[in-house]
């Protein structure tokens, strides 16, 4: 059996795994990404990361043909440089991520997209297993996509990939962070769902004894809370166009889609289902299927190390 090296860096934290050809995944682990600080602090934890896996595959002499890496942002097409379009880490720009961990771990690296490659994972070991045409969101702090194409993940022209989550939604909406207004993500991302249940909350003088995040607001809505109901269903409303534009689109067998809150439960693609199935084109709305994705937050690094495999 081969093995590669599978790292997903967030803004958040950066997870790492050893995982084999069949998509199982071993000495799975997670750092801090440091993603606040700076682009060579994100570099050091990169490297720590493959250290680790490296030396407790070298103890079980287990075989590593490659490191795959999944990255926010814009990869250039010969799968090494990130060229820029990370906006929640520091300076993640130009940075030829591939060569840095080459010569810091002796191994072959292939990088690409994050959501990119959670799609690749998800369509050759998850929820769309089996299926040649799949278009894949995650929903996190940002949100990410992935188009694949008879049964190829498509790339676009000179591997620019799919930014899915920056198609602009709202003709006079807010700026994103990417810079353009009104995007898909600024409305729909786990991270717009906080932003608008917390102005809300504050607005009404309403407090809480947990943090805000997505957990606490979807724990809410299950109680049916009313602010979180009315912000839940803004977000499945924005979801739900979001998606059947990319159905319009694409005429994928599935949608799959996948970050924390979007894997709460079923409750949460059928709402998405409910509000896509009214704008959608009538023939890829029967053939269309809305569903969770599998591999929760091992997708990226299952997906990355596959690039290897
Ligand atoms: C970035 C994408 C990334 C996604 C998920 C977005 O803000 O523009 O490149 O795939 O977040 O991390």
């Amino acid at each position: 059996m081969e093995y590669a090296i599978g790292i997903d860096l967030g803004g958040t934290s950066i997870k790492y795994a050893l995982v084999d050809e069949a998509g199982n995944s071993f000495f799975e682990g997670k750092l801090p990404s440091f993603a606040s600080v700076s682009a060579a602090e994100v570099m050091a934890r990169l490297v720590e990361a493959a250290s680790i896996v490296k030396h407790e595959a070298g103890r079980r002499n287990r075989n590593i043909r490659g490191i795959g890496l999944g990255t926010p942002g814009i990869v250039d097409e010969s799968n090494r440089i990130v060229l820029g379009g990370a906006e929640n880490i520091v300076g993640w720009e130009n940075i030829d991520v591939a060569s840095v961990l080459e010569e810091a771990l002796k191994l072959p690296v292939v990088v690409g997209n994050d959501a990119n490659l959670m799609g690749l994972g998800e369509t050759k070991f998850g929820a769309g297993r089996g299926c040649s045409h799949v278009v894949f969101l995650t929903v996190g702090t940002g949100i990410g996509g992935a188009v694949i194409i008879d049964g190829k993940l498509f790339g676009g022209y000179a591997n620019r990939g799919t930014e899915l989550g920056h198609v602009p939604l709202i003709a006079t909406g807010e700026r994103c962070a990417c810079g353009a207004v009104g995007c898909l993500e600024h409305y729909a991302s786990t991270a717009a769902l906080v932003r608008r249940f917390s102005t809300l909350a504050e607005e009404r003088g309403l407090e809480f004894d947990a943090e805000i995040d997505g957990e606490l607001i979807i724990r809410l809505y299950r109680e049916a809370f009313p602010l979180a109901v009315d912000c839940m269903n803004e977000h499945f409303y924005y979801l739900g166009r979001g998606v059947a534009g990319f159905i319009n689109i694409f005429s994928p067998q599935r949608v799959v889609i996948g970050g924390g809150v979007a894997e709460a439960g079923s409750f949460y693609v059928e709402k998405i289902k409910e509000v896509a199935g009214g704008h959608v084109i009538m023939d890829c709305a029967l053939n269309t299927q809305i569903v969770a994705a599998e591999l929760g937050n091992r997708a990226g690094l299952i997906g990355a190390a596959s690039l290897i495999l």
